[in-house]
């Protein structure tokens, strides 16, 4: 279903200058959208147009197949659907407080005072900010204004998000922390649109991207038709995204495998190392051509491994015992992530499922359950691209604990789930106490006996 729609929609600024021209769009509901393209190219006056800050010269905006009013009534009812996040947040920022700032836009929608309150409360919660609550907005830092704006904008809950530059100023965790939250609202069905500098986040991210260049639309596409044209790239003064520079590079020596560009790090190793051929250390008196039966640790095969076994035939034998093994693909299986559903917290359950799991590596996701796991002494080997981290380090035989909590459960399984299917390598993954139930396994999944026998919540 199109949600928003752009028809010949053209601006130009009282100075005369052409910012926006002819653009025909058509934006999905529920899709995460990215807008490229370089300085000035008129990424921000169209988002101006998109919420009805601005009135196009020519041609209409469209929500819902509805083309814009511009009365004020109709303007309110817009932006309480479409929120948007200016490039600068000192043009969104103007109240004595932060509280005062962020519960601005719903007390401006009636609402009773306790819903005003507890949006607003649950927006600054959000985006980490509680603390600064009394704080006048000015007194704050670029990152922290930043923040401010996306809990604003958030408290209204409106069904398009609009975000100008999401993460210029944010550090790299803020910034993996604001996506996150992004992410959480997009799975429960806010469409959002996002312009940025950042090729690599558009490349990951985003479902369907847009190119600008000098007030037009120059290309448009899902990711991978957009950052694989080199030619278009050029024109828009883009590079390609790293991930994709390191494949092509190993596809030009020959060592790619398989022809789904990688859009992840974990994706992106898969694509080098062909998981069918594998070192490892062999029982002694094994010959060539042998078939074995072997243990994953640590991405290694070792005969002495606790973990899954697999089945494998030995190619080649060095004189100081390693071997390259063919290994069967099918059945071909790693470590273990769990995902602990931190909405339901006890930190005797955490200990529990850490110590008896024989848990490796615990990585935590959303401020919320980084601050629940910093209170409680939990140590975090990770707190940023946990889930990437958490499939590169289960690929390794490892077991992994995610601790999350709300609809960040769904998505970090959705996100594993994709990764299982693409690869077709098994991972055992479990949810821990997800709405209170308990441990549980996904369907879809093998079941991991060992694990599910040591941990008896
Ligand atoms: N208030 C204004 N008055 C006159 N011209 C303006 C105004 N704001 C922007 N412009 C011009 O409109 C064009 C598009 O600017 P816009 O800010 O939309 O680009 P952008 O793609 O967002 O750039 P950036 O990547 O630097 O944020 C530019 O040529 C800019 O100089
Ligand atoms: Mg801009």
């Amino acid at each position: 279903m199109i949600i928003l729609e752009t028809r010949g929609l053209t601006y130009s600024y009282p100075d005369g200058t052409l910012a926006v021209q002819d653009l025909n769009l058509k934006i999905e509901k529920g899709k995460k959208v990215a807008f490229v393209g370089k300085n000035g190219s008129g990424k921000s006056t169209l988002f101006l147009l998109l919420n009805g800050t601005l009135k196009p010269k020519k041609g209409e905006v469209l929500f819902h197949a509805q083309p814009f009013k511009y009365s004020s009534k109709a303007l309110r009812k817009i932006r309480k659907s479409i929120g948007i996040i200016f490039q600068n947040s000192e043009d969104q920022i103007f109240a004595p407080t932060v509280y005062q700032d962020v519960a601005f836009g719903p007390t401006n929608l009636d609402l009773p005072k306790e819903k005003v309150q507890a949006l607003a409360d649950r927006a600054l919660e959000q985006v980490g900010l509680s603390h600064l609550k009394n704080k006048p907005p000015h007194h704050l830092s670029g990152g922290q204004k930043k923040r401010v704006a996306i809990a604003g904008v958030m408290a209204m809950e409106p069904e398009v998000i609009i975000l100008d530059e999401p993460l210029a100023n944010l550090d790299p965790v803020g910034a993996d922390e604001i996506m996150d939250l992004l992410n959480e609202f997009n799975h429960f069905g806010s469409t959002l649109i996002i312009s940025t500098h950042d090729v690599d986040l558009a490349y990951r991210w985003a479902d369907y991207v847009y190119l600008m260049s000098n007030s037009k639309l120059i290309g448009k596409g899902t990711p991978e038709e957009v950052f694989r044209d080199m030619e278009l790239l050029k024109e828009g003064n883009l590079r390609q995204p790293s991930t994709l520079e390191i494949y092509h590079e190993i596809a030009r020596r020959g060592l790619a495998r398989g022809k789904t560009l990688p859009k992840t790090i974990p994706e992106l190793v898969n694509t080098l190392k062909p998981p069918e051929l594998m070192w490892a250390e062999l029982p002694p008196g094994t010959q060539e051509g042998d078939s074995l039966n072997l243990g994953v640790l640590y991405g290694d095969y070792a005969q002495n491994s606790p973990y899954e076994a697999i089945n494998g035939r030995v190619l080649h034998l060095y004189p100081e015992g390693k071997a390259i093994v063919e290994i069967s693909r099918k059945g071909f299986k790693a470590g273990c992530i769990l995902i602990y559903d931190t909405n339901h917290y006890s930190h005797s359950e955490v200990l529990k499922v850490i110590n008896e799991g024989e848990i490796d590596f615990v990585g935590a996701m959303g401020k919320r359950s980084k601050t629940l796991a910093e209170a409680d002494g939990i140590y975090l080997d990770v707190s940023s691209g946990v889930i990437d981290r958490s499939l590169l380090t289960a690929l390794c035989g490892k077991r992994c604990l995610i601790l999350t909590g709300g609809g960040m459960v769904e998505h970090a399984l959705q996100r594993i789930r994709d990764y299982v299917e693409k690869s077709g390598i098994e991972l055992n993954v479990g949810t821990v106490n997800r709405n209170g139930k308990g441990l549980c396994w996904l369907e879809g999944f093998e079941k991991a006996v060992e694990v599910n026998q040591k941990i008896s919540l």
